[in-house]
């Protein structure tokens, strides 16, 4: 079995623990017997901004092809680029031309990993964050009038397709209908927001109806997110619009821990375009350079892609060694209080793979 692989390392420690990843997948397909063919991408980084003036090249679209999947480090690098130009040059046009209308991350609490919240152990904090990456509160409609006088004011629309919602609603069903505890939980705000968020509401309940084997229920965003903290264990399959599932996303692997351990997937469900795996921490130019970062987030990463390719085994293998790893204080990177540099903590991770 082959596998085309685009691969984009971006900007500072995405240098460091994307060939981390790359170690680990090379295990993993050893072991498995397939072969990951790999294309390395020296485009979307700031280095490349600054020689040519934009992230990418005109041509980024041919140039990547038609790759089974995308594996992306982080960019990023304030000094030369501003935030906003690095990222939507960059990562939100694979986003957007691949139609990576799901994000996916998991809340896992794992062995070896401090808590923030206390009195949680491992085993108590398991589940996944779907966000709706294309449509809702995100939208360019909208804009300002009057400026500069009294009568100043901004607006901007959500926009809620039927389409959009219906999808992203059928990806959270279909991962909860894969768990044993088959739960899925929306985020809503009908009180508040009396037009769109009443309509997400309907969907949810309509679709629940395809699904008699999830059971599911809803939360308002205010309470939903204090209920991440206080009580974890209650969720299974949380799914959200586009900002609440951007909120969600962020505060529920913070719940679980550091952010170098966290993966996520940019997905296109379907398959009619690439889907992309990063972890969710950025390109760290405080710790950049120094082989310091914690290359898990990347790794698991690479799991995550593997499941998307189907290749489930070698995914469930590689968690198992991030999990080996995790309980070992020697093999543990500097975030989590240990003392092992990024390659260190990478090939510990391969050679449970070997
Ligand atoms: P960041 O995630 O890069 O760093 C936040 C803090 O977490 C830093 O103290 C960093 O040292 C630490 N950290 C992050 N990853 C780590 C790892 N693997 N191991 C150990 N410690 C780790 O977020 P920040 O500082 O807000 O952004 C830095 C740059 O990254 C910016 O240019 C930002 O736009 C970009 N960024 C890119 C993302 C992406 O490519 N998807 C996501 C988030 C930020
Ligand atoms: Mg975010």
């Amino acid at each position: 079995r082959f596998y085309d692989i685009a691969v984009i390392e971006g900007d500072g420690i995405g240098k460091e623990v994307i060939p981390e990843g790359i170690r680990v997948l090379e295990a993993a397909a050893r072991r498995h017997g397939f072969t990951l063919r790999q294309k390395w991408h020296d485009f979307a980084h700031c280095d490349y901004y600054a020689r040519h003036g934009r992230m990418m090249p005109e041509n980024w679209k041919e140039e990547i092809g038609k790759p089974a999947a995308i594996f992306f480090g982080a960019v990023g690098w304030p000094d030369i680029v501003p935030d906003h130009i690095s990222l939507w040059g960059s990562l939100l046009q694979f986003r957007r031309e691949y139609d990576q209308y799901v994000n996916l991350r998991p809340v896992r609490l794992m062995d070896g990993v401090p808590c923030p919240l206390s009195g949680r152990r491992p085993g108590d904090i398991d589940f996944w964050v779907v966000r709706e990456n294309t449509e809702g509160e995100y939208s360019a409609i909208g804009g300002r009038m009057f400026e500069g006088t009294e009568r100043e004011m901004v607006m901007q629309e959500t926009v809620m397709t039927r389409k959009g919602v219906d999808r992203i609603l059928k990806f959270a069903f279909d991962l909860a209908q894969t768990r044993p505890r088959k739960l899925v939980t929306s985020a809503t705000k009908s009180n508040g927001i009396a037009i769109t968020m009443p309509y997400w509401d309907e969907r949810v309940e309509a679709m629940a109806s395809s699904y008699p084997e999830v059971s599911w229920n809803k939360f308002h965003i205010d309470i939903l997110t204090a209920n991440f903290v206080l009580k974890p264990q209650i969720f299974d399959v949380v799914v959200g619009s586009n900002l609440f599932g951007d909120i969600l996303s962020d505060l529920g692997p913070a719940c679980a821990g550091t952010i170098g351990i966290a993966p996520s997937g940019n997905i296109n469900p379907e398959g009619e375009h690439p889907s992309l795996f990063e972890p969710v921490h950025g390109s760290a130019p405080d710790i950049a350079g120094r082989n310091l970062a914690n290359p898990i987030g990347q790794i698991w990463s690479a799991a995550m892609m593997l499941d998307h390719l189907g290749e489930k085994q070698a995914a469930a293998d590689i968690m198992g060694a991030i999990e080996m790893v995790l309980k070992q204080p020697s093999l543990r990177t500097r975030d989590l209080g240990g003392a092992a540099d990024t390659q260190t903590c990478g090939k510990a991770i391969a050679d449970l793979l070997a």
